[in-house]
């Protein structure tokens, strides 16, 4: 009787997981023991002042009640010692080399956003699109690669200072609306620092992002690139030759020229283009008629130009930029704005799309 309540409460237990390192508690060594007479539950927090820690507290009591009802109990929380941290690592490490778990065999899909020209909406669409992919239920990452602007973690609304969680060696990203994300931002000591940062440096971040940073098992890594064509975009070929890349324009034909060139340069170093996301684009008014304060066909004419899918308009909405500044993406405050529908549906396109062949150049031309 009292094993069966034991197997229950582990049960249940097991359906919970450390958000950050997206793994049950019970396979990582966090519930210590399982006790029923009465019952009692031991939790073990790997850091003292672990960031996750009401949130797992909170599940762990939830799953507790599931498996017990109304019965009493009694949980206590304590911290991991060295040794069981030192398990814990091992386990979530495994016998993984130590270089990017986001190579070409790698399962996560990785996906560049990228545009060319600085202040379209580059990160507005990363943030948006990661926040909708995780409310239907995917594993979603985000590196936001831009050392000149680093704006990710506003946009999720991490305040300030917010640190990546050390556990070991393990360095574990924050995590916002159910997004796991780091930024070149969360370690630099000083914001001048960066004034000396040249392609090597960049090369050398961005690479110990992708191996020393465990964002668990992803179905989706996005990266937030700067804007310009240049060393981080060239070091991302390099580092992650299976990923794949949104180009970002406005509908001017100014911007989509250079957002063509960055597609272009994204094909070069091995990326494959899979899609155009057009911001910025003519809204409707209430009486029908619609506003282009930025012209109109932009979109389009890359998606021609690189001939790949345009995957979204996303209207010019006052909300989105709000969002923004509020940290909430806008996709979760305002689902019904016709910009976040817009920046779902490519969400949706863009999640569905299945890795392999399709899209991809095959070097055959149409007879
Ligand atoms: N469709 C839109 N409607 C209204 N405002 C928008 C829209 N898209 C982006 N913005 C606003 O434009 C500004 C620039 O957006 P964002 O920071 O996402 O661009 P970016 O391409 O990442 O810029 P940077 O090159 O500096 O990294 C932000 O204030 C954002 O809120
Ligand atoms: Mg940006």
């Amino acid at each position: 009787m009292s094993d069966s309540l034991a197997d229950r409460i582990h049960a249940e237990l097991a359906r919970v997981e450390d958000p950050e390192l997206r793994r049950p508690l019970t396979d990582l060594g966090m519930i210590d023991s399982i006790e029923t007479d009465p019952v009692r539950v031991s939790l073990l927090l790997t850091i003292t002042g672990c960031p996750a820690a009401t949130r797992i507290e909170a599940d762990t009591r939830a799953a507790i009640e599931r498996a017990i009802g109304d019965e009493s109990y009694d949980l206590t929380v304590g911290v991991m010692n060295r040794e069981q941290r030192d398990a814990l690592v091992a386990k979530v490490r495994g016998s993984r080399p130590k270089t990017t778990p986001f190579g070409r065999d790698s399962l996560t899909r990785v996906i560049a956003v990228t545009s060319g020209k600085g202040g379209v909406g580059k990160s507005t669409v990363t943030v948006n699109l990661a926040a909708a992919m995780a409310a239907e239920g995917l594993a979603v990452g985000i590196v936001d690669a831009d050392v000149h602007g680093f704006s990710v973690p506003g946009l999720l609304g991490m305040p300030a200072g917010t640190q990546p969680t050390q556990v070991g060696e393990l360095m574990l990203p924050p995590v916002a609306h159910g997004v796991s994300a780091i930024s070149i931002g969360m370690f630099l000591q000083s914001p001048d620092e960066i004034v000396a940062w040249r392609g090597p440096m960049l090369h050398r971040t961005l690479e110990q992002f992708l191996t020393d940073v465990h964002f668990g098992d992803l179905d989706v890594l996005l990266l937030d690139l700067p804007p310009g064509t240049g060393d981080v975009a060239i070091s991302l070929g390099q580092l992650l030759p299976g990923s794949e890349a949104i180009v970002v324009t406005t509908p001017q034909p100014a911007a989509a020229e250079v957002a063509w060139r960055s597609g272009a340069v994204a094909r070069k170093t091995g990326q494959q283009v899979v899609g155009v996301i057009e911001t910025l684009s003519p809204s409707l008014a209430s009486d029908g008629s619609s506003f282009a304060l930025f012209g109109e066909g932009g979109g389009v004419a890359v998606a021609r130009r690189l001939d790949v899918p345009l995957l979204a308009q996303v209207p010019i909405s006052p909300s989105l930029r709000e969002a923004g500044d509020a940290g909430v993406p806008l996709v979760l405050s305002h689902p019904d704005d016709p910009a976040a529908v817009a920046l779902r549906d490519a969400a949706r396109a863009l999640a569905h799309r299945p890795r392999g062949l399709a899209g991809r150049s095959l070097g055959v031309s149409p007879v």
